[in-house]
């Protein structure tokens, strides 16, 4: 048996050890764009706010090696990371945080390139971890980093669901629509959310919408999922400054609003996955491109 053999059996071994009984329903929604600063990162915020404020159980995972900044949106400040986990300093629950509205959060953004490459008892550890998480978990949010980067792709095909946002600028459209691309590409029957961010009017949103389900419909002869629009909004860039969730600190607000609605249509329309978390990290660890 080569070695190459013999991990892959230990990997096997790794992944039945997730008994039937205790895999619970949870949904993996990642969320993605293809330009940066389109509003990724409050969209997450915004989106498990609402969804806890409905009595969800919602947990976060800050998956942006780049610049991981969903903590500082929830006023948390991580002190270790899943690189911990990983290494076997930490077990899962020591590094995951207490937010606001009882808004857990998993620091992934270091950490998470290594998924792919873990030993087997990592795997375990992490695996294990992510099981005792589910249990209690309705959500996971995912926030990535912007762009087609290998690792962010491979984030997004593991994840159940793709929430997809851009701004109505060109520029953010056109990035959106080469992400679709790359999935679409991919994975064709990966469900992709759009949600349109930061717009001046309904009317501009729908333009956008239809601008992208244009290019869709005539080059991937498909149709993305459409969740509407997060208006742009003065009491979110006001909520940023005093590190509060914008749902939680001006819930009058349009944009908390619109976070509601969205998060309403959510719970509706998004299936549950029975094994949500376990499939997630098997396709994140197994996944090879
Ligand atoms: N609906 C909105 N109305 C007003 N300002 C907004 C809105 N959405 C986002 N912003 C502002 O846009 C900026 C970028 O938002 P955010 O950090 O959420 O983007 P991002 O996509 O996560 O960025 P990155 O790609 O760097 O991770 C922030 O300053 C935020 O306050
Ligand atoms: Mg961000």
């Amino acid at each position: 048996m080569t070695a190459n053999d013999q991990a892959s059996r230990l990997r096997n071994m790794a992944r039945q050890q997730i008994p039937e009984a205790t895999l619970f329903s949870s949904r993996v929604m990642a969320v993605t764009s293809g330009k940066g600063g389109v509003g990724k990162t409050n969209v997450v915020a915004g989106l498990a706010m609402a969804l806890a404020q409905t009595g969800q159980r919602v947990a976060v995972l800050d998956a942006d090696f780049g610049l991981a900044n969903l903590d500082i949106l929830l006023g948390l400040s991580p002190t270790h990371t899943l690189e911990h986990v990983l290494r076997g300093e930490k077990v899962l629950e020591e590094i995951i945080l207490d937010g606001p509205m009882g808004i857990r959060m998993i620091p992934a953004s270091s950490g998470i390139q290594e998924l792919t490459r873990l030993d087997t008892a990592a795997e375990l550890r992490l695996i294990q971890g992510l099981q005792r998480v589910s249990e209690t978990t309705d959500w996971m949010l995912i926030d990535t980093a912007a762009g087609i980067h290998d690792s962010v792709i491979k984030l997004l095909l593991a994840a159940q669901e793709v929430l997809l946002v851009t701004t109505p600028e060109p520029t953010s459209l056109v990035d959106a629509y080469a992400m679709v691309k790359v999935m679409h590409l991919r994975d064709p029957q990966k469900p992709i959310w759009l949600l349109i961010n930061n717009a001046q009017s309904e009317e501009e949103a729908e333009e956008t919408i239809e601008q992208l389900q244009a290019a869709t419909r005539r080059f991937l002869d498909r149709e993305l999922k459409t969740l509407g629009m997060i208006p742009s909004d003065p009491c979110l860039l006001q909520s940023v400054r005093e590190q509060r969730g914008v749902v939680e600190r001006f819930p009058r607000s349009p944009s908390a609003m619109a976070f509601r609605q969205i998060a309403d249509q959510l719970k509706k329309k998004v299936p549950l996955q029975k094994d949500g978390f376990a499939s997630f990290w098997k396709q994140l660890s197994f996944e090879e491109s």
